[in-house]
């Protein structure tokens, strides 16, 4: 009997800042596939707060001590990316509605360009439906609580950027 091949899972996205839906969707994922890995990948039509090394640097730290949660940057096709990983499944996290037609988009163009790599969603627990990180970003730089909505490391590092800037 041959041993069957490790399902391996890609979540792209930016992760600026990683969420706690982020993980939650990690850890669904994690639970699912052999592998995970969590890949940050550029969007053009998005301008980061987070550099890529810090946003690495977080997610790893978030995940240390999974095993089967692996964190990486790519620039280019992200099913070029998966390709090269040999990963069957792309994992992206729908919350609403809202998020739909973009989703849909995203999911069909990469079929049209990788046929045989499938794109699974994922929705995160209800309390955590309305976060996104744009959101987060705007309410914490106006002074709002975002405590439970963001690990503690990355409201810590909101912090120190908020510092930094005001220096
Ligand atoms: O977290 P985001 O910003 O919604 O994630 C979007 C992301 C990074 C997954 C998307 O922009 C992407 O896949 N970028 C890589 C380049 C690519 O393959 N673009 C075509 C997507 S159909």
């Amino acid at each position: 009997m041959t041993t069957p091949k490790p399902r391996v899972a890609i979540y792209p996205g930016s992760f600026d800042p990683l969420t706690s839906g982020h993980v939650d969707i990690i850890e669904r994922g994690s639970r699912i596939f052999d592998q995970i890995i969590v890949s940050i990948l550029s969007n053009v039509e998005k301008t980061p707060l987070f550099s890529e090394k810090e946003r690495i640097e977080i997610i790893r730290d978030v995940f240390k001590g999974r095993g089967n949660v692996q964190v990486e940057t790519f620039h280019g096709l992200l099913v070029d990316y998966a390709q090269q990983k040999q990963a069957s499944v792309i994992v992206r996290g729908l919350r609403a509605v809202s998020d739909f037609e973009y989703e849909f988009q995203m999911a069909l163009m990469n079929r049209h360009l990788a046929p045989g790599i499938e794109t699974v969603f994922m929705m995160p627990a209800e309390q955590y439906t309305y976060i996104s990180s744009r959101l987060i970003k705007e309410v914490f730089m106006l002074g709002g609580e975002i405590t439970g909505l963001v690990p503690p490391l990355v409201e810590q590092k909101l912090r120190a950027k908020q510092k930094a800037k005001k220096k």
